[in-house]
């Protein structure tokens, strides 16, 4: 999906510099006019007809943000609490991204990645309200956005050589993430403009490893960094079209609820290692598989009959039969989503739980067996 070749790359640029600002308004104005649009049939708790007052969005913005993001980005935003997940409130972010920029990443997610969509237009569990009213709070943190100025455009193939030497090693590439934020990924490549790239790269993201590149690159250098990132960009749309934003309710709890129950080993008491639920699924034993992600992306993929029961929806366990029954918790994290409802059962006094150790993207790699949305239309399967 990536442009490859030098001419798809010139002429990604060519017009990307002309029309960047354009796609990120333009995706972002569509979906919230669809949300709108939903929002009217299924209002949010939290949606209201008067616009909230400030004061008042930021402590909605405080608890929404404490109920679903907290757990990877930490208590006050600063990044670092599960999964790598980044800051978002250094004063070099705040100021090169736009609310458009967030509430983009807020709402579609970054595929492939712990970072799940969280808009209800993906199915997850926030309005445009809602995400408006985190988008507030997160800014409260630190200094207003100022457009930062644009760079001029570089030489991508010196870009290229330039990321494998001096950004690789945190960042990654397209087949593997590295501990810092994917830069390869189609959602963040759709959404961020040359200037936001520009912007970190120039001047850091302090008080985190991403350091000012002014003191050890040229501005030509940084130039021609920016350009090739901006040149991955996807040309059509970043995330495929969802079919279904509900999960239905009626769906079996119990795997195979006539098989033997497993034999699981665990790990410190609490990790069952995927090939051994791999097992047990392969030979039909009895079992419940509890996705503890967003709903956005139990619709996306999951493991064949898991159910979805997100880390900030516990009651939704209330639904397992509490008899001994096996019950095995996933998330892509791999360990912190899963292991709240792990916590919460044990807390309600099941007996037989466990998290999944290596999570659904080691599952996912492994070439083991999913189901969902982006399986059955065989889009293009997350790169391994
Ligand atoms: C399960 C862990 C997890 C949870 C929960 C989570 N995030 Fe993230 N978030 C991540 C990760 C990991 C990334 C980086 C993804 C990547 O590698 O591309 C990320 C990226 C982001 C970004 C992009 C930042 C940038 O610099 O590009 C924003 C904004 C964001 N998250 C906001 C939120 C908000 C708001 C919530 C709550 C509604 C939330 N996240 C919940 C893990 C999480
Ligand atoms: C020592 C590790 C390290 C190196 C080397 C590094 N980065 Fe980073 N970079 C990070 C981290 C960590 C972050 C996320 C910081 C945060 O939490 O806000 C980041 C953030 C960024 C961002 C912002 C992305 C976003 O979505 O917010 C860009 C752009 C970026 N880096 C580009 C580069 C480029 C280009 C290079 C090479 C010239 C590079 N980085 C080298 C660690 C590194």
């Amino acid at each position: 999906m990536l442009p490859r070749n030098g001419t798809a790359l010139a002429l990604g640029l060519a017009l990307a510099s002309v029309g960047c600002s354009r796609v990120e308004q333009g995706d972002s104005r569509a979906a919230e006019a669809a949300v709108i649009g939903s929002a009217a049939s299924a209002p949010s708790p939290t949606a209201t007809r008067t616009a909230p007052s400030s004061v008042a969005a930021k402590t909605d913005g405080s608890a929404l943000y404490a109920r679903y993001c907290a757990l990877c980005h930490g208590a006050s935003a600063q990044g670092y609490a599960a999964d790598n997940a980044p800051s978002l409130v250094t004063n070099t972010f705040l100021e090169s991204a736009s609310d458009a920029f967030i509430r983009r990443s807020i709402r579609m997610g970054r595929p492939g990645t712990a970072m799940a969509a969280y808009g209800a237009i993906r199915g997850g569990p926030l309005s445009e309200v809602d995400i408006s009213r985190i988008v507030e709070f997160i800014r409260s943190f630190g200094p207003a956005y100022r457009a930062p100025p644009g760079p001029p455009g570089g030489n991508i193939e010196r870009g290229a050589e330039l990321f494998e030497k001096e950004c690789k090693s945190c960042h990654g590439d397209e087949t593997k993430r590295g501990n810092a934020v994917s830069l390869h990924n189609p959602e963040l490549l759709a959404s961020a403009t040359p200037a936001f790239l520009h912007h970190a790269i120039v001047n850091g993201r302090a008080p985190t490893p991403m350091l000012p590149f002014k003191d050890r690159l040229s501005g030509e250098q940084i130039a021609d960094v920016v350009s090739w990132l901006h040149s991955l960009a996807p040309t059509g749309p970043a995330s495929a079209p969802v079919r279904e934003t509900a999960i239905p309710n009626d769906l079996p709890i119990v795997i195979n609820p006539k098989g033997k129950p497993p034999q699981f080993s665990l790990r410190e008491n609490r990790y069952v290692s995927a090939a051994q639920v791999k097992q047990a699924l392969d030979a039909r034993q009895r079992l419940v598989l509890v996705d503890a992600r967003s709903p956005a992306d139990w619709i996306q993929y999951h493991i064949p009959g898991a159910i979805s029961a997100a880390y900030h929806d516990t009651e939704r366990l209330s639904r397992i039969p509490n008899d001994g029954t096996w019950v095995i918790a996933y998330c892509a994290c791999p360990h912190r989503a899963s292991g709240q409802v792990v916590d919460a059962l044990r807390a309600r006094g099941y007996r037989n739980t466990a998290v999944l150790d290596e999570g659904i993207l080691v599952w996912r790699d492994r070439g083991y067996p999913l189901e969902g949305e982006s399986v059955d239309r065989s889009a293009p399967q997350p790169k391994r």
